[in-house]
C-alpha cells in the first residue's frame, strides 16, 4: 500500500474539499506531450493522476477514451514507455501520487510481478486493472503490498454485496465507484443514485475513502459527485480538451482545466517530494469470493471473466438464465420443436468424389449448410432469443463478421418478434453486402462500427459497451464459444447438437462404429466446439481444427490464433490471442471475414494444451483449393470458412488408409461469397491453376 495515497485523501478531508483525480491516456496526443500536461495538472493542485497505459481493445472506455488509446498506440507508446514517462516525471518535480490503470493483457505480457517491480521503480503509487476478476485481484493486490503500491478496486452499481465485500476487503487506499453501468465518457449530468450508491459501498469498505468517476465533466458535477464521495475522478472531458487544443499548449490546457474545477482561488500545494514508501502498518487481508457456478467457468487455465465489473452483473444474469434453462425439460422441448424451423438434422452422407480424389480415408459432410439462413449459426441464434425471452428481454443486439450469425439472429428476433440491432465492422459491412442487406430485410438495425480495424473484433467490443449500458431489456447473443463465461459454455452446448447428430448418423451407416476423425473449421470455435464436444471422450476420435493462414503463418496476415498465438486476455476470456511483444492485440486477416478474429474459445485453448485436438492452418489460396473441391467434385458450394475446414480435412484423409472414415463440418454454404471469390481468383487463382474469371456479360 501506498503511504502517499492515504496520505492524500487525509489532507484533503482535512482541508474539507474532495481529493480531484485527473486521468490522462500515456502518449496522448503525442508522447512528448505527456509530461508538460502532468506537469500542467500538479500545478494546478490535482491530488492524484491516474495514467491510462492504452490498450488496443478497451472495452470498458468509451469512444473518447479508446480514440485517445489508439493515437498513444499509433504514436508507438508501449508498456516500458509508459513507465519512462513515469520516472520521468518523478525527476521533473511530479511529486503527486501516480496511479497506473490499464487492461489486464498487456500486463501479463509484460509479466505480473515484474510490472508491478519496475512500476515501483518508476515511482507509481498504484494500480487499477480494470478486466481483472476479484479472485484475481486479490493476487494482484498482494503482489501490489509486497512492491509497496495500493491496488486500487472498481466497484458499480450492480455490483453484488458478495463482491463489495471482498473488493472493499482488498481496497487498501481507496475504493474507484463506477457512477453508472456504461463505459466511460463526459456527459452533462451526473447519475442519479450517487449517494445511495456511496453508502452501500461504505457498509463494506469502513473507512477506505471512495472516489467515484465516469460521467464527471465540470464543477458543478465535481461538487455534487463529491457531496457523497471523498474524490472525484475526471478522464474524458480532459482528454477532449487536450485533444482540441494546439500543439505546446496541452499542459496549459490540462492546467486551466484542474483551475476550472477547484476554483480559481484554489491554491496547489503539491506534496514537497515524491514518495511511494509503504504504509508500514499495513495488513494483507486474504479475501476469498465464493461465487457458485454451476458450469465451471474455467477450462484448465483458460476461461473465467475478466470483465469490467459492469459487466458482470449482465454475465450473472445470463448465467442463471442459461443454467435455469438448461435445467427445465419444457425449455429444450421448445427448443427441439424448432428443429423443423431450421431443418434439423441436417443431413450427412459420403462425400463419394471428394474421398476418391484424397485417395485415403473416407470423407463423410454434416451439411449445416443446409440449415435455415445457410449456416450452424442459426442453433445458437435460436437458443439464446429463446433464452432471452425467458429473462424477459426485448431488444437483441449481436456483433457479426461474416454476417451469417447477425442474419441469424435477425431471423431467430423476427420469428419471435424482438427488436434486433446488429454491430458490424465497418470493412465487414464493405465485405458483405448482401448479408447487411439480408439483415436489413429481416427488420434488423445493422450498426456499422468505425473504431478500430472496423471488423469482427470491434463490432464485438461495442456490443459489450452497449449491452452495459442497457441491461434492463437487452441481451446480447453473442455469435461463437468466445468471451466470458456462460458464453463459451452456452454456445457449444447449443451447437453440440451437430456432433451428437452426426455420432448417430455414422453409427447407423456404419455398425455402430464412430468416425476415426472429425474436422471443423475453427474462428471462435462454435462450429468446431459443437462439432467435437460430443467425441471429447471418444479418445480414438481425432480433432481436427482448421484456422484461417491468410497470407500464410510466415507472414502477419492471418487469423490463426491457436497455431501461432499465445496465451493471454481478450474480450473478457483467457485463450490465446495474437497479440504483438506489448500485449496489443494484432489486426487479422483472412479471405473470410467469419474467421477474421484475434481470440479464439477457451475450450479449444484448453483441448489444444491437453494435445486432446490439433489444429492447422489453411491459407487463403488452400481455402480457395478447398471452395473449388467441394463446389466441383461435390456439387455444393462451401462458405470461405467451411472451405478452410475441406482443404485441412482432405489433407489429413491423404494421411489415412481407405478404411478409415473421416467426418468434415460443412458449416455454410457459399452463396455469400461468390462476389468475393470472384474478386480474389484474379489474385490467388494462378497458386491453385484456377484461372477463372467473372465477366459482366458472359456471351461478348
Ligand atoms: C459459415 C461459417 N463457418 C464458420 C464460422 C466461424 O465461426 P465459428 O468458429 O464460431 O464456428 C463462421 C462465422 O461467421 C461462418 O459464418
Amino acid at each position: 500500500m501506498s503511504a502517499s495515497l492515504k496520505e492524500t485523501f487525509e489532507r484533503c478531508k482535512k482541508e474539507g474539499r474532495n481529493a480531484l483525480v485527473n486521468f490522462i491516456t500515456a502518449g496522448y496526443p503525442t508522447i512528448e506531450d505527456t509530461l508538460p500536461i502532468l506537469k500542467g495538472m500538479q500545478n494546478a493542485g490535482v491530488d492524484i493522476i491516474e495514467l491510462g497505459v492504452p490498450f488496443s481493445d478497451p472495452i470498458a472506455d468509451g469512444p473518447t477514451i479508446q480514440a485517445a488509446n489508439n493515437v498513444a498506440l499509433d504514436n508507438g507508446i508501449t508498456v516500458s514507455k509508459c513507465l519512462e514517462l513515469v520516472k520521468n516525471a518523478r525527476s521533473e518535480g511530479i511529486t503527486v501520487p501516480i496511479i497506473l490503470m490499464g487492461y489486464y493483457n498487456p500486463i501479463l505480457k509484460y509479466g505480473e510481478e515484474k510490472m508491478i517491480k519496475d512500476s515501483a521503480e518508476s515511482g507509481a503509487n498504484g494500480y487499477i486493472v480494470v478486466d481483472l476478476p476479484p479472485e484475481e485481484a486479490v493476487k494482484f493486490r498482494s503482489t501490489c503490498t509486497k512492491y509497496g503500491l495500493s491496488y486500487v478496486p472498481l466497484v458499480a452499481p450492480a455490483t453484488t454485496d458478495e463482491r463489495l465485500k471482498v473488493l472493499g476487503g482488498i481496497a487498501d487506499s481507496f475504493i474507484y465507484v463506477v457512477s453508472r453501468m456504461g463505459t466511460t465518457g463526459a456527459s452533462t449530468e451526473v447519475s442519479k443514485g450517487i449517494s445511495e450508491l456511496c453508502a452501500r459501498v461504505r457498509k463494506f469498505a469502513g473507512d477506505t475513502p471512495l472516489a467515484v468517476g465516469f460521467g464527471v465533466s465540470n464543477r458543478e458535477h465535481f461538487l455534487t459527485v463529491g457531496a457523497s464521495a471523498d474524490g472525484v475522478v475526471i478522464g474524458s472531458k480532459i482528454i477532449t480538451l487536450i485533444g482540441q487544443s494546439k500543439p505546446g499548449e496541452r499542459g496549459d490546457t490540462a492546467f486551466k482545466f484542474v483551475k476550472s474545477i477547484l476554483g480559481e482561488d484554489y491554491e496547489a500545494h503539491a506534496p514537497k517530494t515524491f514518495t511511494n514508501a509503504p504504509l508500514s502498518e499495513f495488513k494483507d487481508t486474504k479475501q476469498v469470493l465464493e461465487e457458485l457456478h454451476k458450469y465451471n467457468p474455467k477450462f484448465g487455465d483458460f476461461g473465467g471473466q475478466y470483465v469490467p465489473e459492469a459487466l458482470h452483473a449482465c454475465l450473472a444474469e445470463l448465467e442463471k438464465g442459461f443454467e435455469d434453462a438448461v435445467a427445465d425439460p419444457e425449455f429444450w422441448n421448445e427448443f427441439r420443436s424448432l428443429y423443423s424451423y431450421i431443418g434439423r438434422p441436417s443431413s450427412f452422407h459420403r462425400a463419394e468424389r471428394l474421398s476418391e480424389y484424397a485417395g485415403g480415408a473416407q470423407i463423410w459432410l454434416k451439411r449445416e449448410d443446409l440449415n435455415h439462413t445457410g449456416s450452424h449459426k442459426i442453433n445458437n441464434a435460436l437458443s439464446q432469443v429463446l433464452i432471452a425471452r425467458r429473462l424477459g428481454k426485448t431488444e437483441i443486439i449481436a456483433e457479426t463478421g461474416a454476417g451469417q450469425h447477425g442474419v441469424a439472429t435477425a431471423t431467430a428476433c423476427a420469428k419471435f418478434g424482438l427488436n434486433c440491432t446488429v454491430f458490424m465492422g465497418a470493412e465487414d459491412v464493405r465485405r458483405q453486402a448482401l448479408n447487411v442487406f439480408r439483415m436489413r430485410i429481416l427488420g434488423a438495425k445493422v450498426v456499422a462500427v468505425t473504431n478500430g480495424t472496423q471488423t469482427l473484433r470491434d463490432a464485438t467490443s461495442e456490443a459489450f459497451r452497449f449491452w452495459v449500458s442497457h441491461l434492463e431489456n437487452t441481451h446480447y447473443v453473442v455469435g461463437s464459444a468466445i468471451g466470458p463465461h456462460p458464453y463459451p459454455t452456452l454456445v457449444r452446448t447449443f451447437q453440440s447438437v451437430i456432433g451428437q447428430e452426426t455420432k448417430e448418423q455414422f453409427k447407423e451407416l456404419n455398425d455402430g462404429k464412430l468416425p476415426n476423425a472429425v474436422v471443423a473449421c475453427v474462428g471462435g470455435g462454435s462450429n468446431s466446439t459443437g462439432m467435437f464436444s460430443p467425441f471429447e471422450k471418444d479418445t480414438e476420435v481425432r480433432m481436427l481444427g482448421v484456422e484461417a493462414g491468410g497470407d500464410g503463418l510466415d507472414t502477419e496476415r492471418h487469423s490463426a490464433t491457436l497455431t501461432a498465438g499465445i496465451p493471454g486476455v481478450f474480450h473478457g476470456v483467457r485463450t490465446y490471442v495474437l497479440q504483438d511483444d506489448d500485449g496489443q492485440v494484432h489486426d487479422t486477416h483472412s479471405v473470410s471475414a467469419g474467421l477474421d478474429y484475434p481470440g479464439v474459445g477457451p475450450e479449444l485453448a484448453f483441448w489444444k494444451s491437453t494435445g486432446r485436438a490439433e489444429f492447422v492452418a489453411a491459407t487463403d489460396a488452400q481455402a480457395l483449393e478447398g471452395f473449388k473441391l467441394l463446389s466441383q467434385l461435390e456439387g455444393i458450394i462451401p462458405a470461405l470458412e467451411s472451405s478452410h475446414a475441406i482443404y485441412g480435412g482432405v489433407q489429413l484423409a491423404k494421411t489415412m488408409s481407405k478404411d478409415q472414415h473421416i467426418v468434415i463440418n460443412v458449416s455454410g454454404r457459399g452463396d455469400k461469397d461468390v462476389q468475393s471469390v470472384a474478386e480474389i481468383l484474379p489474385k490467388l487463382g494462378d497458386r491453385i491453376g484456377w484461372d477463372l474469371r467473372f465477366e459482366d456479360d458472359p456471351s461478348k
